[in-house]
């Protein structure tokens, strides 16, 4: 390594470069898959590793603070830098320094080597004689020079979760900001894309994929300009509102950012993000998800015992592990017969469930199935008891109106004894219940009035962060008390969909739209970044598919229904019980297998949206190979495009070319096919296309021979 020059990179050498300049000045040097913007340059012309205010005012700044006594400017000068070993690889601080006025700031970095992941994010460490401000903190700040850079990036709201957009940066600041504080991934989830020269595709291209772990308000900002055709992102908390107040003495931590860069196009940062998600990141990501029926779809706030019994019934029948109840089973003097009250009452509404939980999760437990329970901790109706005792305990400013959605409030996690009624809540239920083995954890609005009577004035402008702070340490106090919990994390739909989040979490529920067509297309923008195992994919009426499509398609996740099981027709049972036999022989190629996105349902390069329906090719087919290569499934769906082109074949991956593999149709109700082909002819020829009929599937299982 050359003095002053500091290098961190993945073994396989993606990463970071930075250069210590004459005046002390840390520049950014490369950040890529071979990261060297040329040697030889004067390093002034280099981007800094951490532009602030105070420095080159013609872009964005990384760092904002208002110092103790008011100065506002801040310039950084190299300190130091640390490494040390970690179980992944090696931790990195680059300690960096303003001098006049004692504010200390490092670049904390991870290397992930195995599995070519790196974690970024930033600190400040308060030196100064008293309180400093930090209104601007990006977790990491990268730039790139004079290279055609493409984002994909994905929200869309409730229902339209992962839309997926894909454009060229052009001159101008790209903005990708929610905002809300509890369901903010609904607007722009913390994924992002950037292919550098063309559009990656799945096999070509350099990519680097990015994740933000952060369950509050995101912001991630790509700018390009001057000087010289540089591209710089600021990816982190969103700023607005996020104004920290850091006392003396005290450090103020930026989330945490995730890297992953390929040189091969997307198939390598799916399958590095995937492999470190399960390894270091999702709660248990190495315990397979069961097959869930869950009856929200089915029922709504419609139901009673023994409805609930014989939806169990039915749910062992199909051969699902575990029956959800879902909204509505709760409230007393104001019963949750509807979403205008209960919430808040978490004490069983014994007209609708005499035996209460107990008896159902006895139920459960009789029928060979386990049990789980929805709640929404974090919320409140006004038509509550809860409210009633509490007023006060809700985000509010006194004085001034609380403003009701889907007519409820937010309590005030930043209150202590909030915190602990939440905590106490759950623990109460889990404690009273053992049967309750799985939470599904839903909070269906967001904050209207940031900002909490609870806090001193001089923090009331960083309520995000406060918010965003509570409401994990109550996360995570849950996951550690009830460790054999499992939890799904659910926000109206896919509204918390971050990796902050998902250390206390088994899965997310992806989105409430099931619409198998939708789900094909949300699935795939998700798959780019977290695992199947961790997103809940359920078979409904929505868009009253073919019950067997929408099990193909659920099959391709973390599989389960919400139907009402009593409307089946016997041929729609037979179909579902087929897919849970399917699945489960295959769950362990599914939740843990490489995944291989084979045929694309958006056109290469193509502005791809939901409006942008010419972009869509009409069929996609996705496969999961055992990391041996010896099995595979493979799904392939032909969507709703009446007339849209289909492809010959679909040439497989993850196989090895030298052996011989029995190919079998298994998809329920499919026909009763088996072939025999090499490795090499099934990777290079592939398989036939067999679906020309809109809203059809096929699965396949690929199996070495003996
Ligand atoms: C929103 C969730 O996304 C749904 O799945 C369901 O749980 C409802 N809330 C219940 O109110």
């Amino acid at each position: 390594m050359d003095e002053g020059r500091i290098e961190i990179t993945t073994e396989d050498g993606a990463g970071y470069r930075f250069e210590v300049a004459d005046d002390g000045r840390l520049h950014q040097t490369g950040f890529g898959i071979r990261p060297s913007w040329g040697d030889g340059l004067p390093l002034s012309v280099f981007p800094l590793a951490l532009p602030t205010w105070g420095e080159g005012l013609t872009r964005a700044p990384a760092l904002r603070v208002t110092h103790h006594g008011g100065d506002p400017l801040t310039r950084l000068t190299f300190a130091g830098h640390e490494r040390s070993v970690h179980r992944g690889g090696l931790a990195h601080t680059v300690r960096l320094r303003d001098e006049a006025r004692g504010l200390e700031v490092s670049l904390g970095f991870r290397t992930w080597d195995g599995d070519g992941v790196i974690e970024q994010w930033t600190e400040v460490h308060n030196g100064e004689g008293g309180p400093i401000t930090v209104y601007e903190l990006a977790a990491a700040a990268p730039a790139w020079w004079g290279i055609d850079a493409w984002l994909t990036h994905h929200g869309g709201g409730w229902a339209e979760e992962w839309q997926t957009h894909e454009e060229r940066l052009i001159p101008g600041t790209k903005l990708l900001q929610s905002w809300g504080g509890v369901r903010p991934h609904l607007q722009v989830n913390p994924f992002f894309l950037l292919s550098f020269g063309d559009p990656s595709t799945e096999l070509a291209g350099e990519v680097l994929a990015g994740a933000l772990a952060w369950g509050g308000n995101v912001r991630m900002a790509f700018e390009l300009g001057n000087p010289m055709g540089q591209l710089r992102a600021l990816c982190g908390w969103n700023p607005v509102g996020s104004e920290v107040v850091v006392e003396a003495g005290d450090t103020l931590r930026s989330p945490t950012m995730v890297w992953a860069w390929s040189a091969s196009g997307r198939a390598q940062t799916s399958h590095r993000l995937h492999r470190w998600i399960c390894a270091n990141s999702v709660r248990d990501g190495d315990r397979p998800r069961p097959v869930v029926m869950n009856n929200w779809e089915a029922t709504f706030f419609g139901f009673d015992q023994q409805k609930l019994v014989s939806m169990m019934d039915d749910a062992a029948d199909l051969g699902a592990e575990l029956f959800l109840l879902d909204d509505g089973w709760f409230g007393d003097r104001h019963p949750r017969d509807n979403d205008d009250a209960g919430l808040g009452d978490w004490m069983v509404d014994r007209r609708k469930l005499p035996g209460g939980i107990g008896a159902l999760a006895a139920a459960a437990e009789e029928r060979g199935i386990r049990f789980g329970l929805w709640v929404e901790p974090e919320m409140v109706n006004p038509r509550s008891e809860l409210y009633e005792a509490h007023p006060d305990w809700v985000v509010h400013q006194p004085g001034r109106d609380r403003r009701e959605e889907r007519q409820q409030l937010v309590l005030d996690l930043c209150r202590p004894e909030v915190r602990e009624f939440v905590v106490d809540t759950i623990g109460g239920l889990l404690d009273a219940h053992p049967g309750i083995s799985y939470l599904k954890w839903d909070a269906n609005r967001d904050v209207s009035e940031p900002g909490s009577p609870a806090l001193p004035a001089d923090r009331q402008s960083g309520y995000w962060v406060e918010l965003a702070r509570a409401t994990q340490e109550v996360m995570s106090e849950v996951a550690t008390r009830w460790p054999d919990v499992e939890l799904m994390l659910c926000a109206s739909g896919g509204g918390r969909v971050d990796l902050q989040s998902l250390r206390w979490f088994h899965e997310v529920w992806t989105s409430d739209n099931t619409d198998p067509v939708d789900r094909v297309l949300m699935q795939w923008a998700a798959s780019h970044f977290l695992p199947a195992r961790v997103l809940g994919a359920h078979v409904t009426r929505w868009g009253e598919r073919p019950v067997e499509f929408g099990c193909a398609v659920a099959m391709s996740a973390r599989f389960g229904f919400d139907l009402d099981t009593a409307g089946l027709s016997d041929q729609e049972r037979q179909v579902c019980r087929a897919a849970v036999e399917v699945y489960l022989a295959h769950r362990d190629l599914v939740q843990d297998g490489d995944l291989h996105r084979l045929v694309s349902p958006w056109r290469v390069g193509a502005v791809t949206s939901k409006d942008g329906e010419a972009a869509r090719t009409g069929s996609a087919a996705l496969s999961y190979s055992s990391p041996d290569r010896r099995r595979s499934i493979v799904f392939a769906y032909q969507l709703d495009e009446p007339g849209g082109a289909t492809p010959a074949a679909v040439p497989l991956r993850g196989l090895d070319p030298e052996l011989t593999y029995e190919v079998r149709r298994v998809e329920p109700g499919g026909p009763d096919e088996v072939a025999t082909a090499t490795g090499a002819d099934l990777m290079d020829r592939g398989l036939d296309w067999p679906l020309t009929a809109p809203v059809t599937a096929a699965i396949w299982s690929v199996t070495v021979t003996a």
